[in-house]
């Protein structure tokens, strides 16, 4: 068969189905490590596979074309809402930026814009760097910290300092379940609905909603006045495309809309990126040797953090290496051909889009924690459509300026304050998916000593 015969044929023929158990499909392996499946099946099948898991038939777009399909055109045929609309429904709204499709999309992500800038987070690097201090001065010599579980709670004071001048501390609990319980439960649909009615969720939903209407009750009484404006500042003067001011139940979801993107994404970035560290101890000490060249009493400026190579390089490369959102799950609501196959309408499709940081074509010895392919000559990450952490198309990561700042910022001044080994010292990397991807509980830090005038 020629080629223009070959891909005639294929129009008419189903994509390859990935082999899987009897009733459940490929669903357990899709549970426990989907990023390793879907590179697998990639290798073995191409760019475009099915997959069954129990009841659900999934499309898998994978690989550099995958990739470039999606940024260029995917956004005409693969839609969120059909997916994220339970989130939204949850939250009593069908303006919610994750769910939303087209030019209402656009508009409100412009809308939105500024609040999720990078210089939301810079203008509070005093803050941030006294609240990271504290929390590591706090520790005891000899003790262990459960490490993402103290990340998370970290990302979420400092998130909501900058998106809303506010402390999430009281609410983290709430936030954590009511976050862990809606991704799977509405959106993975990895837990069953029923769990959305949970007593436990239904009461943390409660107290997450009362979080962002005292955030936004705050923000109405105490107008700016002696600080620039921040994303709840902008939310409550921004419109709709209709031009429609946006509804209690919009601006909450809203409101709590940087939490639920920005938490675990940041903190089991950050767990990734220490546990990486600690494991590799050259790395370790060069980029502790950076942190450190800041005097002891400061903390380091934006300047200063885009200064250092290694840390950048290592941030880098632990969002390549575990990329927390590493496939973007779609509906298709148009039929439409990629890669000589049709995918029909009404598909659920998962775009692969972490598949490509595994590609020694674009990504050499990529099970190695390289941390020096990102600056020149070797510039790695530049070929479009192979280095995509942060997602494609239409709903990039609005948060991804902020997202990198957290990340160097809370490493920096961690290592800068404090010394940490592995705990255990033989600790393995073994990842969970719950619902994001992070390291698995038994990983801890262990404090050997407080540095810069802490308490021993
Ligand atoms: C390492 C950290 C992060 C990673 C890897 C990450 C990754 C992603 C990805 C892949 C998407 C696209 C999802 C999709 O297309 O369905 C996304 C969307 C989004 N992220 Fe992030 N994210 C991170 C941190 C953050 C932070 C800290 C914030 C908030 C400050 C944030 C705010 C958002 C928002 C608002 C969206 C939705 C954009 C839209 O729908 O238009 N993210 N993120």
């Amino acid at each position: 068969m020629n080629g223009l015969q070959e891909v005639e044929t294929r129009k008419y023929t189903k994509p390859p189905q990935m082999p899987g158990l009897p009733a459940l499909g490929s669903a357990l392996e899709l549970m426990r490590s989907p990023l390793a499946f879907f590179v697998r099946g990639y290798h073995e099948l191409g760019s475009v596979y099915r997959v069954r898991a129990a009841n659900r038939d999934l499309y898998v777009l994978a690989g550099r074309q995958a990739n470039l399909f999606m940024t260029q055109k995917g956004d005409g045929v693969l839609h969120s809402h059909e997916l994220f609309g339970d989130f939204a429904r949850e939250l009593e709204t069908e303006i919610f930026l994750v769910a939303m499709d087209g030019a209402p999309h656009r508009h409100l992500r412009g809308e939105m814009r500024d609040g999720y800038a990078r210089e939301a987070y810079m203008r509070y690097l005093p803050e941030m760097g006294a609240l990271i201090q504290n929390t590591a001065r706090a520790w005891r010599v000899g003790e262990t910290i459960p490490a993402t579980r103290m990340l998370q709670r970290l990302v979420s004071r400092q998130l909501s300092q900058a998106i809303a001048n506010f402390d999430a501390e009281p609410y983290f609990d709430a936030l954590s379940v009511f976050l862990n319980t809606i991704m799977n439960a509405a959106v993975l649909k990895t837990w069953p609905r029923i769990m959305l009615k949970n007593p436990r969720y239904v009461r943390a939903k409660r107290r997450v909603m009362d979080m962002a209407r005292e955030i936004l009750r705050r923000h109405r009484e105490e107008p700016v006045a002696g600080r620039a404006p921040d994303l709840i500042d902008d939310l409550l003067h921004a419109t709709t495309i209709d031009g429609k001011p946006l509804s209690e139940a919009a601006l909450i979801a809203a409101t709590v809309g940087p939490m639920i993107a920005g938490i675990d994404t940041a903190a089991n970035t950050l767990s990734f990126l220490l546990y990486s560290l600690l494991k590799n101890p050259d790395v370790l000490a060069r980029v502790q040797s950076e942190a450190q060249r800041v005097p002891a009493a400061e903390y380091p400026t934006f300047a200063e953090l885009k200064a250092m190579r290694a840390l950048h390089g290592a941030a880098l490369e632990t969002l390549r290496l575990y990329p927390v959102a590493f496939a973007v799950p779609r509906m298709s609501v148009a039929e439409f051909e990629f890669d000589g196959y049709v995918v029909p309408k009404n598909q659920e499709v998962f775009v692969a889009s972490g598949v490509t940081h595994y590609l020694p074509e674009f990504f050499p010895e990529p099970y190695q924690f390289d941390i020096d392919r990102y600056d020149a000559p070797r510039q790695e990450q530049r070929k479009a459509g192979v280095f995509v952490p942060y997602g494609l198309g239409a709903h990039t990561c609005l948060g991804a300026g902020m997202a990198e700042l957290i990340i160097m910022f809370t490493t920096a001044m961690l290592l800068r304050t404090v010394e940490l080994t592995l705990a255990p010292s033989d600790y393995v990397l073994r990842v969970r998916n719950m619902p994001l991807p992070r390291p698995d509980n038994r990983f801890g830090l262990r404090v050997m000593a407080l540095k810069n005038g802490g308490a021993q």
